[in-house]
């Protein structure tokens, strides 16, 4: 095992994709599980908190960080075959995730197709269960296997440990605490095609009708969907959906829609409704506004991006606005999606 390099005042403006400019007073890489251990004691043995950092595509910095940053950058991909059950594929934290969605794609493994092009690595991917166009994490998962901190403890996490919930686990509610080290996915098997998601749905009635759909059809017609609505932070730095979708009851959403009729809404399989925070962003003006070197994306009123020299502090005076808008407006509070910093 090579050593560890330990660095100091290290920037993070790169390894955030906002691109705020703020500074990390103790920071490694780390290339194994032996080494992320390794990392948590050095870290303990100086009395550094610990932040355990993926693609940084979920974070907003308003702060310089002074913890000992972990950022996991080894890559592995392996498949386990399962027989008739389906595969399921091992990842190690640092594999990119949109690079393991290709891998199994590539393989023709049916599975991972939806969540092409999510940005960030492997490890963060069961924090906030990411989710895209019918499909989150928690569809796929197995398990992950993680260090305690406080307790230098190996854990292996099964679904029913992890609290998934939309955007939600057990992890975004101990933060800090676990830090995962790989993830296991299961593929094929009882898995098949999710083509439901409308904008999905109509992509490929228009483009591949008559066609037998593949993983690789899915994949691709995702990717080309979020290129027109998601800004590319190395383009237009952002994080993504700024705010969650709000979830209300029917009586609720019974009478927002009297309110606004043409208020967007999914049903959830609760009977409860999910609000499209974005369609209340965009019917509040909000689309395309650039100011204080912040803005609202022109395509996706839900994403806030970074348009000059702008910092974390100026993203979230806007976040604010949008939040207090929203809430006279139509009397529904919003939750931010990235970690605030
Ligand atoms: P980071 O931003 O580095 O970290 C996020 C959080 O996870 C932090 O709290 C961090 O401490 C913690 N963390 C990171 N790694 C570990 C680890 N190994 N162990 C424990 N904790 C860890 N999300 C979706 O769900 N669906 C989308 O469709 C989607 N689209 C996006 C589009 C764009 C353009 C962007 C910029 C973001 C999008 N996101 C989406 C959000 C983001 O990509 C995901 O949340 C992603 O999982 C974050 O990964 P990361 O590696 O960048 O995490
Ligand atoms: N809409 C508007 N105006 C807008 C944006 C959206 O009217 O400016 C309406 C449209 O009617 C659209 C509907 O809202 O049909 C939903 O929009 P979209 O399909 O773009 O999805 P979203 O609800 O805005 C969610 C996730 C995304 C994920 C997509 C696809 C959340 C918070 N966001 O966005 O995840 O990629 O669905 O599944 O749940 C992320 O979490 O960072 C993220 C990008």
């Amino acid at each position: 095992m090579s050593d560890l390099v330990l660095q100091h005042n290290v920037d993070l403006t790169i390894l955030n994709t906002f691109g705020f400019t703020q500074y990390a007073s103790h920071y490694v890489e780390t290339e194994s599980a032996a080494h992320v251990e390794q990392a948590v004691r050095l870290a303990q043995g100086n009395g550094w908190p610990i932040l355990p950092l993926g693609g940084g595509s979920n974070l907003v910095l308003t702060k310089d960080i002074n913890a000992l940053v972990i950022r996991q950058i080894d890559q592995s991909i392996n498949y386990i075959e399962e027989g008739t059950d389906g595969i399921h594929v091992q990842a190690s934290a640092g594999t990119n995730w949109h690079a393991l969605v290709m891998h199994t794609v590539a393989r023709g493994h049916v599975g991972l197709e939806n969540l092409s092009l999510i940005p960030g690595c492997v490890g963060a991917s069961p924090v906030q269960n990411i989710g895209a166009y019918g499909v989150e994490l928690c569809d796929r998962f197995v398990s992950l296997k993680a260090l305690h901190i406080p307790t230098l403890r190996w854990h292996t996490f099964a679904m029913e440990d992890c609290k998934f919930a939309y955007r939600d686990s057990l992890f975004k509610h101990q933060l800090d605490e676990f830090i995962i080290t790989e993830v296991t996915l299961s593929l094929n098997g009882a898995h098949s095609l999710q083509t439901h998601y409308g904008a999905l749905a109509s992509y490929l009635d228009e483009h591949h009708k008559d066609e037998a759909i593949s993983p690789e059809i899915v994949s691709s017609a995702v990717c080309t969907i979020r290129k027109v609505k998601l800004p590319d932070p190395a383009l237009l730095p952002n994080a993504g959906s700024f705010f969650h979708n709000p979830v209300v009851d029917a009586t609720r959403f019974d009478a927002l829609k009297k309110q606004f009729p043409e208020l967007v809404a999914f049903k959830q399989a609760d009977g409860r409704f999910k609000l499209a925070a974005g369609w209340m962003i965009d019917y509040l003006g909000y689309k395309g506004l650039r100011a204080d070197g912040v803005g609202v994306h022109s395509e996706q009123a839900l994403v806030l991006v970074r348009v000059g020299n702008s910092d974390g502090n100026q993203l979230l005076t806007l976040a604010e606005k949008i939040k207090d808008d929203v809430q006279r407006k139509f009397d529904v509070s919003l939750n931010i999606e990235p970690r605030v910093l």
